[in-house]
């Protein structure tokens, strides 16, 4: 939580850090990723035998030692929209008898050669937590069944056995499922109205529930401010008319709400603010939430649903289109873009359980494989800054400085939320250090700014900036990434302008 009082440009800024005044614990699965069928996100990306760069499994080493330096504490796979068409009996088994389907959702060739099994294997040596989406598209209610009883049941039943033989003795106990992905899409397969979604998402979560309880499930909303949100929580968030708990049963059928949002913009400054979009979406979405419990009268002993962003990020489809693999090349406006991405979810700790940059590697991603190495994207920088260490608690904030007044996009933020040209989330963290991250989007102007509240005389400094807004990493040389020094924690500090910014120190 941050609130932010305007300023006039050569007024001083100042940011008052409270660290006492603890806001929310933040959910690690803020740092989770997304590997989907799609591109070289899987093939070439996190799997790619017989390259050098690959360990006994295929799995490049170079990629896991990335997903282990960012952390990544959960990953959503096998889609997006590929789950649309995904029968994941497909990919299980003997490599030789899988087949080769079409894919309808990016319009390729589906080889199945990797599948549950080699994702999970994957996720166990990354040291991640896999995050299932069903399909809600062409998949039927026992498929998923099936997946479910595969992945997580010990018992001495069909698909238990099946994974068994397949050299798989105990469950993998995948603790997200997603009931569909995106369903409310024109583009995809089985595009439903939300009535159709609501009732049939209901009905799957009731027996996937009684299959296994502990799961934790995953509703398919849109941005979080449509009628569909608010329809498919008001038929979806309900208590004890599913037969399944008693008043005192402390779950609910539902437990996360999904949203997705990618933004975008050619300008910098319209590119950078967007993000504030998607911190909105998370207010306007935990208040469908909020509304569905209250209408529904769930009682305040279930878990409020918390919101799962698995979609988030950068993307513009028309400069990177998903049928030719998305594969973006991120500026160093996309950096600071990412950055105030990144601010919203720490800044609504609260309210947000789980979001996954999408994707992790090659689509639309901080990570690019070659043949020979990896480019880790502009974006890559404040990624990594905030997942090593903003973690722990949201801190309260005020920030004092000029605000920027163009357009956005979308063009609603200029009525809804202010765009300051400081952009600033703290934490403090289990290690008793007070992280401090400030996002400077003005592409001319440094701020000398007051640190209220920084009692420290040893800072540690984190800057990602580069020598304009449009620099890239991608053409062979890395132009962006993070320049440490220290600093005395005396007098004003400046954030310079485009640069992304971490302080941090030991609380006193
Ligand atoms: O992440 C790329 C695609 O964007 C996903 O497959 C889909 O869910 C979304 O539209």
């Amino acid at each position: 939580m941050a609130t932010f009082t305007r300023i006039e440009e050569g007024e001083t800024s100042s940011i008052s850090i409270h660290p006492s005044n603890k806001i929310a614990k933040i959910d690690d699965n803020i740092y989770g990723g997304f590997t989907e069928h799609m591109g070289r996100c899987i093939y070439g990306g996190i799997y790619d035998p017989g390259n050098p760069l690959s360990d006994e499994n295929g799995f490049r080493k170079d990629v896991i030692d990335a997903f282990k330096e960012l952390n990544v504490p959960v990953v959503r796979y096998p889609g997006g929209n590929f789950c649309a068409t995904y029968n994941w009996l497909d990919g299980v088994g003997p490599r030789e008898n899988r087949p080769s389907r079409p894919e309808l959702a990016w319009i390729g060739t589906e080889t199945n050669e990797f599948g549950t099994d080699e994702f999970m294997k994957w996720c166990e040596v990354v040291g991640t937590e896999p995050y299932i989406c069903l399909n809600m598209g062409t998949g039927t209610l026992a498929e998923a069944l099936g997946w479910l009883e595969y992945c997580n049941s010990d018992r001495n039943t069909y698909y238990a056995n099946m994974r068994r033989k397949n050299g798989r003795e105990k469950p993998y106990n995948v603790k997200y499922w997603a009931l569909g992905n995106e369903c409310w899409g024109a583009w995809q397969v089985e595009q439903m109205t939300k009535e159709d979604y609501a009732k049939k998402a209901y009905q799957w979560a009731k027996a996937l529930k009684l299959l296994d309880p502990s799961i934790t499930l995953i509703l398919c909303g849109e941005t979080g401010f449509s009628s569909w949100d608010y329809y498919v929580l008001k038929e979806c968030v309900k208590w004890d008319v599913h037969g399944l708990g008693t008043e005192s049963t402390t779950k609910s059928l539902i437990d996360m709400h999904s949203i997705h949002i990618y933004t975008a913009s050619n300008e910098h400054l319209p590119n950078a603010t967007a993000p504030r979009a998607a911190e909105h979406a998370i207010k306007m979405a935990s208040s469908l939430i909020d509304l569905a419990r209250i209408e529904n009268k769930v009682p305040e002993t279930v878990p409020r649903q918390k919101i799962c962003f698995d979609e988030w990020n950068v993307w513009d489809p028309i400069r990177a289109p998903g049928e030719e693999g998305a594969e973006e090349k991120y500026t160093l406006s996309d950096a600071l873009a990412v950055a105030v991405w990144l601010n919203a979810f720490i800044r609504q700790a609260k309210d947000v359980g789980m979001a996954n940059i999408a994707q992790s590697v090659n689509v639309i991603s901080p990570l690019m494989t070659t043949k020979d190495g990896l480019v880790k994207q502009t974006i890559w920088w404040p990624l990594l800054l905030f997942s090593k260490y903003m973690r722990g608690h949201t801190i309260a904030l005020n920030v004092k400085a000029p605000e920027y007044g163009g357009q956005t996009k979308p063009r609603w933020i200029r009525a809804a939320i202010e765009t300051p040209y400081l952009d600033c989330s703290a934490t403090v963290g289990d290690d008793g250090f007070v992280n401090l991250a400030v996002a400077n989007v003005h592409e001319e102007n440094d701020y000398e700014v007051a640190l209220d509240g920084l009692q420290a005389d040893k800072v540690e400094v984190y800057v990602v900036s580069g020598d304009n807004v449009s620099v890239t990493n991608t053409d062979g040389a890395q132009k962006v990434g993070i320049k440490e020094s220290s600093w005395d924690g005396k007098g004003k500090y400046t954030f310079g302008k485009h640069s992304f910014t971490l302080l941090r120190w030991k609380r006193a």
